[in-house]
């Protein structure tokens, strides 16, 4: 990992290798064959890109590493913790619950506990681990709860959520204890993305029905607890699929190919052998399918001489109840069925309880004329797609459970309710029936289908997606008691169409009341630390791109040494009277436009409100170069409006006009305004979009002289021209954090990263 994090952080339960340790406690490790990994490496690469995850393994402690170009980060668990977050809660709770409660979820609150506990802990190790304006992509059931735990910890990074499995209908997710808290932990991500459309309209029913946010079509507008909508989240479906190249290439392989050859001989040539793969999981109907099968065998219309099913069954959660009954019942059929119509030398079923690597599945799957995928409720089933891959000679039949997510995309496969018992029968049968002609025309659809889709183009697809949200600022804990929003949504899509503009953007501000919070004494007006870290933001902006400007009453050194403001800002003081930039030593003046007429007008001026001064406790003069001001702020109610008054005489008298603002009159002695200064800087720089924050009276000048493709904020209440208002500095600076983020964006999109 660099210095400043990683700009792709993928949350996964499993690491994507697996781990051993030796007699000696020595830990080496492997990568572990998987989809996910070979689709997301790619980007891992060029992201400089982490993976977060468990490596399997009770209370295995172990520090980040480097593997393949990507940094692993390992999250322990302790045998507790995977015995209630992951055996429990993920796969006694979840698993049942979202595949249509083919077993009954179990509901402890122990379980729900550990569940939350370890989803902090995931989300405390991406949260250290990912760049400032990042993305992290969360993925799966097991950490529903990451999203808006590392929302809270990182509001400035992006963060997508996939869920590999099916999302249930609401009638159904409405039983778990914890559904609020389980949708408010998704509801942390920017985008939410499903295996299918099915699985999206089901979420976002359950967000309807179980939540205040409005949502319209698959955008959620995420309310804040005023009941502002302050961000959007959308749900979309992203059918995930595998590396349809690399099967493909695989199962060309001249040994994959002896192999195949190879098992069928060992099977003892059948003419059509059927083929299951699956985790041994009750979710997969293995038993529906050996039930059916051994009907045909029952009923003749299948023989053991012609036909015979190899069943892959790989071992699954072992310590959870469910399986284990289901591993019994499984294990009982196959041999009942083996028993009453196998053969010496033709066993019925060849039931293998073991896992397989890639090379030996490829081979399998080349070997066989049928594939039977009756899953009773399936998020996608990548089996479907890697037999498809593997038959590149257009041969060989998909039986395809109509409730798998893969059942939506792939036209060709012949399609069953595993339910009905009848129908599987005959589709079975249909499919060992197929003529070759029958096979090629089907299996050029699906293929076609699937060497297209692949897994590469998913994940672009999701991560593209959730490059184009817009993003926004939580409002974070608050330091100085101001109000706690960020900015509306409005507000955001107007600074990222600012940030989108082809050409300069002026990001222009004034200084008291926006950046520094009022204060007392104006002498110790400073910008707040988190306006400062959004300017400096900013400043890093190419010149091309964003300039710095700060537009305020005060004279030009007082503003320079007040606002501590990024090298190369422009600073517009005195009203627009004084102008200057911002250097490593201080400040350089660019021009002061007096006159001798003007200077001793201003001396005149500056006596006149002296001698108001003398007559009021609590009100005195600043001077400026080019302009006087009588402060009123420390005076009483009437005081300060008799000064006022008298500052009001004294102008007239002398001919010259006021400048008010709160609490405070000024005269000064050339004609200016914000406006006019900020109108005349942004001829002079060319720029394309302004942003200008204000909050006093006179910043309506500026606020005056925008036009349709700038952004007017008006910081706290009072009337305004503003098209926008925030509530405080700090919202002020959420703003202008948000604007920092909108840019770099903007500029790493031009340059061909992100
Ligand atoms: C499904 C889930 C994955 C999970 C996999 C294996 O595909 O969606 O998140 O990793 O099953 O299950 P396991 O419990 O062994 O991780």
């Amino acid at each position: 990992m660099s210095n400043e994090g990683n700009a792709l952080v993928v949350v996964a339960n499993r690491l994507p290798v697996d781990f051993t340790v030796d007699d000696a406690g020595e830990i080496s490790w492997k990568r572990s064959p998987g989809g996910l990994v070979s689709a997301l490496e790619p980007v891992m690469q060029q992201a400089d890109g982490a993976w977060v995850g468990w490596n399997g393994s009770p209370d295995l402690y172990a520090d980040p590493f480097e593997a393949d170009g990507m940094t692993l980060v390992p999250v322990t668990l302790n045998a507790d913790e995977i015995e209630q977050y992951y055996e429990g809660f993920s796969n006694d709770t979840l698993w049942p619950l979202y595949h249509d409660v083919i077993a009954p979820p179990a509901f402890h609150r122990q379980w729900w506990d550990a569940y939350r506990r370890v989803n902090r802990r995931f989300a405390e190790a991406a949260a250290v681990q990912v760049a400032t304006g990042g993305t992290v992509w969360v993925h799966d059931y097991q950490l529903q709860l990451v999203p808006s735990m590392l929302r809270e910890l990182r509001p400035d990074v992006r963060i997508g959520f996939f869920d590999h499995i099916p999302f249930p209908p609401y009638e159904i997710f409405a039983q778990l204890p914890w559904r609020r808290q389980v949708i408010e932990g998704l509801l942390g991500a920017d985008l939410i993305g499903f295996q299918r459309n099915g699985d999206a309209a089901n979420f976002l029913r359950t967000v309807r029905r179980l939540t205040r946010h409005s949502t319209r079509g698959q955008v959620i507008a995420f309310e804040d607890k005023t009941g502002r909508a302050v961000r959007e989240v959308r749900a979309s479906a992203f059918p995930i699929s595998i590396d349809s190249q690399g099967f493909d290439a695989l199962a060309r392989r001249e040994d994959v190919v002896a192999r195949a050859e190879q098992i069928r001989e060992e099977l003892g040539k059948p003419d059509i052998i059927m083929l299951g793969v699956d985790r041994l999981d009750y979710t997969k109907g293995i038993r529906h399918r050996i039930k059916a099968y051994g009907e045909l065998l029952h009923d003749g219309r299948l023989g053991v001489e012609e036909t015979t099913l190899v069943q892959v069954a790989s071992p699954s959660r072992e310590n959870v109840g469910a399986y284990q009954e289901l591993r019994d019942q499984v294990e009982t059929a196959v041999g009942r069925i083996n028993g009453d119509y196998g053969e010496l030398g033709h066993a019925a079923i060849h039931y293998l309880h073991h896992s397989y690597p890639p090379e030996e599945m490829a081979a399998l799957y080349r070997a066989s004329d049928v594939v039977l995928v009756t899953s009773l409720r399936d998020g996608m089933n990548l089996v479907a797609k890697e037999y498809i891959a593997a038959r590149s000679d257009d041969r060989g039949a998909l039986v395809l459970s109509e409730f798998t997510g893969a059942a939506d995309e792939l036209n060709g496969a012949l399609l069953v309710n595993p339910h009905d018992i009848d129908e599987l029968k005959d589709v079975i049968e249909r499919a060992a029936r197929l003529t070759p002609e029958e096979q090629r025309k089907r299996m050029r659809r699906l293929r076609r289908k699937v060497m297209t889709d692949d897994v590469a183009k998913w994940s672009r697809t999701f991560l593209e997606t959730l490059e184009a949200m817009p993003v926004v600022p939580v409002a974070p804990e608050l330091a100085d008691g101001d109000a706690t929003e960020g900015p509306s949504l409005e507000l955001v899509r107007a600074l990222d169409d600012l940030a989108a503009t082809d050409g300069l953007v002026l990001v222009a501000s004034d200084f008291d009341g926006v950046l520094a919070p009022l204060v007392d004494d104006p002498a110790s007006s400073r910008t707040s630390p988190r306006a400062a870290r959004a300017l400096g933001r900013i400043a890093r902006r190419p010149e091309s791109q964003a300039r710095l400007a700060l537009v305020s009453g005060r004279d030009l050194a007082t503003l320079a040494e007040l606002s501590r403001a990024p090298l190369g800002t422009l600073l517009i003081g005195s009203h627009g009277a004084e102008r200057g930039v911002v250097t490593a030593v201080g400040f350089d003046r660019r021009d002061v436009t007096v006159t001798e007429g003007q200077a001793s007008l201003l001396a005149h001026i500056t006596d006149g409100l002296e001698e108001i001064a003398g007559r009021h406790t609590g009100v005195w003069v600043e001077r400026k170069p080019t302009a006087s001001v009588l402060h009123t702020r420390k005076s009483t109610h009437d005081g300060a409006a008799q000064a006022t008054e008298a500052a009001r005489a004294l102008a007239e008298r002398l001919g010259v006009g006021t400048l008010e603002g709160k609490d405070v009159v000024e005269i000064q002695v050339v004609d200016t305004s914000k406006g006019k200064a900020l109108d005349a800087l942004r001829t002079e720089l060319g720029a394309v979009g302004v942003l200008y924050l204000g909050d006093d009276v006179t910043d309506e000048h500026a606020f005056a002289v925008l036009g349709s493709s700038d952004v007017s904020v008006k910081v706290g209440g009072g009337e305004t021209i503003a098209e926008y208002r925030v509530p405080g500095t700090t919202s002020a600076a959420l703003l202008l954090e948000h604007l920092g983020r909108a840019l770099e964006h903007r500029s790493k999109q031009r340059s061909g990263g992100a």
